[in-house]
């Protein structure tokens, strides 16, 4: 079966039509074609026989010759008496053709004489002869008198009605399923972030007009929660700052001590976190496509790496300038290779950009992440190693918040072993 909806519905207005044809078709053939051509067939048998009868008794040669006339005039039978001679062998019967066995049944019913017959020789005629006392009396009759054999203008008919209907059917429907097509891409491309198109408006079927509706107010509500989110992470995350602020201000005003030190990355850590939480609930779907270039990203990895005393590796294939929204992707990337450094000593970033799909690779040699956390992982706030004090690592939104940004793309992360010997994180956009 066809996936689409538009081949769906020719089908199912395509397969009936077919099958009613076939329906008539063959009983209309069976039935109407095969009665025509008995009666056809009847009426010249008649015709023969009334021939045969006067032939028989006639009573002179004159009369011969006047039977004859007559019925090459009144009947459109050629007739011709020729001396007693042995009928041919049977003709083959034809294959396909019902009109040798009517005839035949028709002359053994009224005639009743031994007689032979052909109607495949010749096209246009068909021959009779027919055994008499005194000779044997043969006859030509056109063919088409004898037979229905304009049945095909019924077919032609038939056939072209069709194609009309069908040609009307496609135009149709094409214009009734175009609704629901716009409808599906304004859905999808929402769900990737990307804005409505404009001149997406209900159109069509009352029921896809409904839908376009429902879609277009559940974006819009969708819309008003995200904004309202935003405002009040925006307000929170002011107030919350202007407090860290102020503890920092008053720590310093505080004279010289050993807990400083631990109360100010106390405060770092906490701002840290503060901007973490605050980046994940806002997203970045709200920035706008422009162009990365994926070589400078990298570089200023390899000079991260080197501060930290890692090994880092890079390979791109295929252009480096990438079309994204240019923060989100860098913050993916930063997110998985932060994840890598933290993990392994040795970091390898391959890029691919040459296909259909832009893919970025992430791998380490670090301890792995065991299959049946994979999916765990990306889940916020989720950290694998919970006996480590928590400013050893994350808040467990790295991962989270590379998987929000690339399905924002379209596209999606996979995690798998790495041939270094740890984790491999696979980016995976439309390129
Ligand atoms: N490359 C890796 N090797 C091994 N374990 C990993 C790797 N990357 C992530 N993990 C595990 O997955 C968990 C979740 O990672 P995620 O990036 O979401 O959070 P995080 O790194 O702990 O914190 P954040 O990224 O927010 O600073 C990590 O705590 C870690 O246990
Ligand atoms: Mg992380």
């Amino acid at each position: 079966m066809p996936k689409g909806l538009y081949a769906r519905s020719l089908i199912i207005i395509i397969a009936p039509m077919v099958l009613l044809q076939c329906v008539v078709t063959v009983v209309f053939m069976e039935r109407h074609w095969q009665l025509v051509t008995q009666r056809l067939s009847k009426a010249v048998i008649q015709d023969v026989a009334a021939v045969t009868d006067l032939v028989q008794d006639r009573r002179g040669p004159q009369e011969l010759d006047r039977i004859i006339d007559i019925a090459r005039e009144r009947l459109d039978l050629n007739v011709a008496l020729l001396p007693p001679t042995p009928l041919p062998a049977p003709a083959p019967k034809p294959f396909f053709s019902i009109l040798d066995g009517i005839l035949s049944d028709e002359i053994k019913d009224q005639i009743g004489r031994p007689f032979w017959i052909d109607t495949v020789g010749n096209s246009r005629i068909v021959e009779i002869r027919i055994q008499l006392d005194d000779g044997v009396l043969r006859v030509f009759a056109p063919r088409n008198s004898a037979y229905a054999s304009n049945t095909h203008i019924f077919l032609v008919w038939m056939v072209s009605t069709s194609l009309v209907l069908l040609i009307i059917a496609v135009l149709f429907l094409r214009n009734q399923i175009r609704p629901i097509q716009a409808l599906a891409a304004a859905a999808e491309g929402f769900g990737r972030g990307q804005p409505m198109p404009s001149e997406f408006r209900p159109r069509g079927a009352s029921e896809v007009r409904r839908a376009s509706l429902a879609f277009i107010q559940m974006r819009d509500r969708i819309e008003r929660q995200i904004e309202q989110r935003t405002q009040m992470l925006n307000g929170v995350s002011h107030d919350l700052r202007t407090v860290l602020t102020r503890f920092r201000l008053q720590l310093a005003l505080l004279p010289e001590g050993e807990d400083q030190d631990e109360l100010n990355s106390d405060i770092d850590e906490m701002q840290r976190m503060l901007e973490g939480y605050l980046a994940f609930a806002k997203g970045e779907a709200g920035e706008e496509v422009g162009e990365l270039d994926l070589e400078t990203l990298l570089q200023k990895f390899r000079s991260e790496a080197e501060r930290k005393g890692k090994r880092l590796t890079t390979d791109i294939v295929g252009d480096p300038r990438i079309t994204v929204r240019p923060d989100a992707f860098s913050r993916m990337i930063t997110n998985l290779v932060a994840n890598a450094m933290r993990h392994g000593e040795r970091v390898k970033v391959s890029a691919n950009h040459e296909g259909r799909w832009l893919t970025i690779a992430v791998e380490d040699d670090g301890p792995g992440i065991a299959a049946d956390k994979r999916e765990e992982v990306f889940k916020p706030f989720v950290r694998l190693d919970p006996a480590r004090n928590i400013d050893s690592g994350g808040t467990g939104l790295g991962l989270a918040i590379a998987r929000d940004i690339a399905r924002a793309h379209g596209g999606d992360i996979l995690l798998s072993d790495s041939k270094l010997g740890g984790l491999r994180a696979l980016i995976r956009v439309p390129g």
